[in-house]
């Protein structure tokens, strides 16, 4: 097999990355199926790759898909990746993985019995000065690593919310800004730090959103395994989507990232990773123009039968510390891993 036959399900906003993805990746893919429960999506999804469009998902199991690309509310994305690898599938799920660790416990346990490739968008990894982080502080050329930070400050507007039957809900989305805007900061700083997280403490705000249920604000602190503390602020109450900010700290110096510009610091010295985008993101600039490096990635472990780089484990241990926020918050004390998730429906004061 030299190229996958792929189908993506849910053609809403962040479609346009995938079919971006699948213009430049020809070389590997087949576009044969675009899925959406409202027709007019599927149909213009499909339209420019002349492919077939339907609103039933069921009705691509059969049809000799190597893999499918969920881009789906969240709370959906185990029921259909747990469905796909029954039926043989290759999956990429967009994050979160599911918005429970028992959906994703079970997700990772479909994709062990099934034996088929289970991938998470993490496409912010996907950038020159995130791998030249990674590189720098897993070489110790930093020292060790004593401390992180990240900090996002965004805007998500009430209309946001409002066109949409899925957001801003704990029972379909999960969360707010932590599980889907600053899970991309976390997944960054933990893969940059190489390390698992120990203990977990923060609490969580609605402060500025009454129409929906779901956090606008949050702070935490994440001890990890190897000594780092990470120390982390999100919020979508802002009155822009400012650049995102990391930071890593280590006895040798200083790293991090303004939004995708990377730089370095030593003795008071900043030195610049990279500039600016490498392309023009095809979707808001906060998405950045990664999506087709990972799904290029996920194609050649497919072919090539090799271990998926951002696999079910990955997405699972970054919803972890999402979900370890949550129930610090609620629960007002210090979480240690691993813990029982916890099901929130409001959030307490
Ligand atoms: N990686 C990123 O930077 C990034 C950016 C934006 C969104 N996302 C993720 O992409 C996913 C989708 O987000 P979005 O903003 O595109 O949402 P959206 O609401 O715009 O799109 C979801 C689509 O799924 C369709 N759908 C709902 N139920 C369905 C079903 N049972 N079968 C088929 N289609 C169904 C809806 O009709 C809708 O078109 C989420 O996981 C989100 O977190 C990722």
């Amino acid at each position: 097999m030299d190229k996958l036959n792929v189908a993506i399900v849910g053609c809403g906003r962040i479609s346009v990355s995938y079919a971006d993805a699948f213009r430049k990746l020809k070389k590997y893919v087949n576009v044969c199926y675009a899925v959406d429960t409202d027709l007019k999506k599927a149909q213009e999804f499909a339209a420019p790759f002349n492919c077939n469009y339907t609103t039933d998902t069921d009705e691509i199991f059969n049809k000799g898909i190597d893999a499918v690309h969920l881009c789906l509310p969240h709370y959906l994305h185990p029921v259909i990746a747990i469905k796909a690898m029954k039926a043989g599938i290759h999956v990429l799920v967009e994050k979160p993985i599911a918005i429970t660790l028992q959906e994703a416990d079970e997700m990772l346990r479909v994709q062990k019995e099934t034996g088929v490739k289970l991938g998470v968008i993490f496409q912010t990894r996907y950038t020159k000065s995130v791998k030249v982080l990674k590189e720098l502080v897993q070489s110790g050329k930093m020292g060790k690593i004593l401390g992180a930070r990240s900090y996002l400050t965004w805007n998500r507007p009430y209309s946001y919310y409002e066109g949409s039957d899925w957001k801003g809900t704990w029972d379909k989305e999960g969360g707010g800004v932590l599980i889907d805007q600053a899970i991309h900061s976390i997944d960054r700083v933990r893969y940059i730090l190489g390390s698992d997280a120990e203990w977990i403490e923060g609490s969580i705000h609605n402060y500025c959103h009454e129409e929906i249920k779901v956090e606008d604000a949050a702070e935490a602190v994440i001890k990890f395994k190897n000594g780092c503390i990470y120390n982390l602020y999100a919020c979508n109450l802002y009155s822009d989507n400012s650049p995102v900010t990391i930071e890593i700290f280590g006895e040798n110096g200083r790293a991090g990232l303004i939004q995708d510009l990377g730089f370095i610091e030593k003795d008071g010295m900043y030195t610049e990773i990279r500039s600016a985008y490498e392309e023009v993101s095809v979707g808001p600039n906060y998405w950045g123009s990664s999506h087709h490096i990972q799904l290029k990635d996920f194609y050649l472990s497919v072919l090539n039968d090799a271990p998926v780089k951002v696999d079910g484990i990955e997405g699972k241990k970054t919803l972890e510390i999402i979900k370890g926020i949550y129930k610090s918050s609620q629960e007002k004390k210090r979480i240690c891993l691993p813990f029982n998730d916890v099901k929130i429906t409001e959030i307490k004061k």
